[in-house]
């Protein structure tokens, strides 16, 4: 099937239509999407028809898709795998417990989902089910070109180096009531800063807000280096902003991006979106394992 690719940007992001993503797919479709997704590390689908239940089967062409914490409550939504990015409450009403906003806040920070797991997260797929009056997008950043286009002596530097990464880390950054002492007895994933995505033969810069420290180096100088390259692939040229309507979808590779909310009055709009998250290829984890991150943490995400 010829799908429809329209860029976003000249080097990411991609706008693709000519297939109905409800319906189940031929195995040659479900390969050009795989192929368009790791060129192009965004896609956006517009006016996909896709429910609860449509929506996992489609992510399944990704691989496995992760199950959600469930914080010891029961599923909030008809499907396990459904990961809740919206600021609505169980009974439907607004969110407006401080600590429950500030959580949802450090998603406004540039992060990439899972790097806070040992098991990496691949792809994400974020179906918009309402979408608030005003602009409240999703931000892009392209983590591989921005690693193109590093000076070759920041390259040299940068190559075998290790992060230690915390989700509560990014949380406190948003505000979250908590410091360095509670975060230490935290669990914490070690990853590469510089990780090879073999998909595209391209290597990207695996960092973002829950990146709390580098190993091997004082906590002021790895945070010094954490923050500079951050603010190197966020700058204005590496950037995409994605707007929903309701029923639309973007599917972001957190291998070759970073990305954040964008701002908008949560205590006034609702805006329901739900994510799923696929596990990298070739990694073997307990089926649950978010769930057993969370119920370890000092904090739980009140979710
Ligand atoms: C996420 C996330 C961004 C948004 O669900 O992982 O970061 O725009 N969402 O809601
Ligand atoms: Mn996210």
């Amino acid at each position: 099937m010829a799908l429809t690719v329209k860029p976003l940007s000249e080097r990411f992001g991609a706008e693709i239509s000519g297939v109905d993503i409800s319906q189940p797919l031929d195995e040659a479709t479900k390969q050009e999407i795989r192929d368009l997704q790791n060129r192009w590390g965004v896609t956006v689908w517009r006016d996909t028809g896709l429910d609860d239940a449509s929506h996992v089967a489609f992510s399944r062409l990704f691989g496995h898709v992760e199950l959600s914490p469930t914080h010891g409550k029961a599923p909030r939504f008809s499907e396990p795998e459904l990961f809740d990015a919206t600021n609505i409450d169980r009974d439907g009403s607004i969110i407006d417990n401080p600590n429950r906003r500030l959580i949802n806040a450090g998603n406004r920070l540039w992060h990439i989902d899972s790097s806070y797991m040992d098991v990496r997260s691949k792809e994400a797929a974020l179906l918009c089910h309402e979408a608030p009056p005003i602009s409240a997008p999703t931000w892009f950043a392209d983590a591989r070109s921005a690693y193109d286009d590093l000076p070759q002596a920041m390259k040299d530097r940068i190559g075998g180096l290790t992060a230690r990464h915390c989700y509560f880390y990014s949380r406190m950054k948003a505000g979250y009531p908590t410091n360095e002492e509670e975060l230490d007895a935290m669990p914490h994933a070690h990853q590469p800063v510089v990780l090879d995505h073999r998909w595209s033969g391209r290597k990207t810069l695996y960092l973002g807000n829950h990146a709390r420290d580098i190993v091997g180096m004082s906590r002021e100088q790895g945070r010094a280096l954490i923050e500079e390259l951050n603010d190197w692939i966020t700058q204005d040229k590496y950037l995409i902003s994605v707007e929903y309507q309701a029923g639309d979808m973007s599917i972001w590779d957190n291998l070759a991006v970073m990305h954040r909310a964008g701002e908008y009055d949560d205590t006034l709009y609702r805006r329901d979106m739900r994510r799923t998250t696929i596990r990298e290829p070739g990694v073997e984890a307990a089926d649950d394992h978010f769930t057993t991150m969370f119920a370890s943490s000092f904090r739980r995400a009140e979710a």
